[in-house]
């Protein structure tokens, strides 16, 4: 019986992770961890729930020896904005909140689910159809982050054993938790704008491409990813996974065909252009396809049809 563990259990992917994993292992397998965010009245009624701050590697021991714990998804962690904002933050939850998880699931046995993200490429990697293997040089502190946590993510496994696994995914698009201080957040907030004002101000430019995904997506490769078969896995951490590419004109265009009134206009914010233009534009997941499956479900007509539906009942 599997016994999990999600760290960032409040935020944008976790919050809706941990509803999946319940629905799937069982209610009381699944323990929600996170720090200052108020959980949900879901998340707390619908099973365990603990204060796990990641740069607390005792606080992150404790939890998994009271549960039992042999499973980490270890979603806590600093966006790209606010990693720019404040970067030592950053390197102190990505990497070190890293390390204190991957040393306790070193000690007590733990598989570990850890996200990477476009933002571990950077300006010299090749943007279009980004191979699986490439150049990474990134240039913010979000992406030093991240292809440092594949590298570690790849040494604990080499060296000690650590059944660690990952992906690198795109921007996220959801509607129960909002991202907290990412460079595609527009991506979501479109939506919402959308249905509330039929107007939205989008702070990243026209032609500024970037792989995409809807969140049933990202839960299903979060998840397919850690049944797979580990003999098949040559990867192992940081697959390139993508469900699409789209520009703020493509995104907005496919809003317009639901609701025509809809306008968008630009301000454009230079410190997330610049990030922006250093991330892929569309990434190539053969990889991730041949070694376990890999296939999403939504494109961009059925994540804005859902999208809507969805946004308009609950605003
Ligand atoms: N959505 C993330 C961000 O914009 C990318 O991993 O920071």
């Amino acid at each position: 019986m599997k016994k999990i563990l999600v760290t960032g259990a409040v935020g944008q992917i976790g919050s809706e992770l941990t509803m999946a994993l319940r629905e799937r292992y069982g209610n009381e397998n699944v323990v929600a961890g996170g720090r200052k965010t108020r959980p949900s009245e879901k998340l707390l009624n619908s099973g365990p729930f603990e204060i796990v701050d990641c740069t607390d590697i005792d606080a992150v021991a404790a939890v998994v020896k009271k549960y039992k714990i042999d499973t980490i998804y270890h979603l806590a962690a600093i966006l790209s904005a606010v990693a720019e904002a404040h970067p030592v933050l950053a390197w102190n939850v990505n990497i070190n909140g890293l390390h204190n998880v991957l040393e306790v699931a070193r000690e007590y046995d733990c598989a570990v689910f850890t996200p990477s993200s476009i933002g571990a490429f950077g300006p010299t990697t090749p943007l279009d159809n980004t191979p699986q293997v490439t150049i990474q040089r990134p240039t913010t502190m979000y992406g030093v982050t991240k292809v440092s946590g594949e590298l570690l993510c790849d040494y604990y496994f080499k060296r000690f054993g650590v059944d660690t696994r990952g992906v690198r995914y795109p921007g996220i698009i959801s509607n129960e938790t909002l991202p907290g201080g990412g460079t595609t957040d527009y991506a979501v907030e479109i939506y919402y704008e959308a249905i509330r004002h039929k107007k939205y101000t989008c702070n990243l430019p026209a032609g500024a491409f970037l792989d995409m995904m809807y969140m049933p997506d990202a839960l299903k490769a979060a998840i397919d990813l850690m049944e797979a078969d580990p003999e098949k896995l040559i990867h192992r951490n940081a697959f390139n996974v993508t469900a699409m590419s789209f520009d703020p004109e493509i995104i907005a265009a496919s809003i317009r065909r639901q609701i025509p009134e809809f306008v968008m206009d630009y301000e454009v914010d230079p410190v997330k252009k610049a990030i922006a233009e250093t991330w892929p534009n569309s990434m190539d997941d053969s990889a991730a396809r041949e070694e376990w499956g890999w296939k999403p479900d939504y494109d961009l007509e059925a994540m804005t049809a859902d999208m809507l539906t969805v946004l308009s009942k609950k605003l």
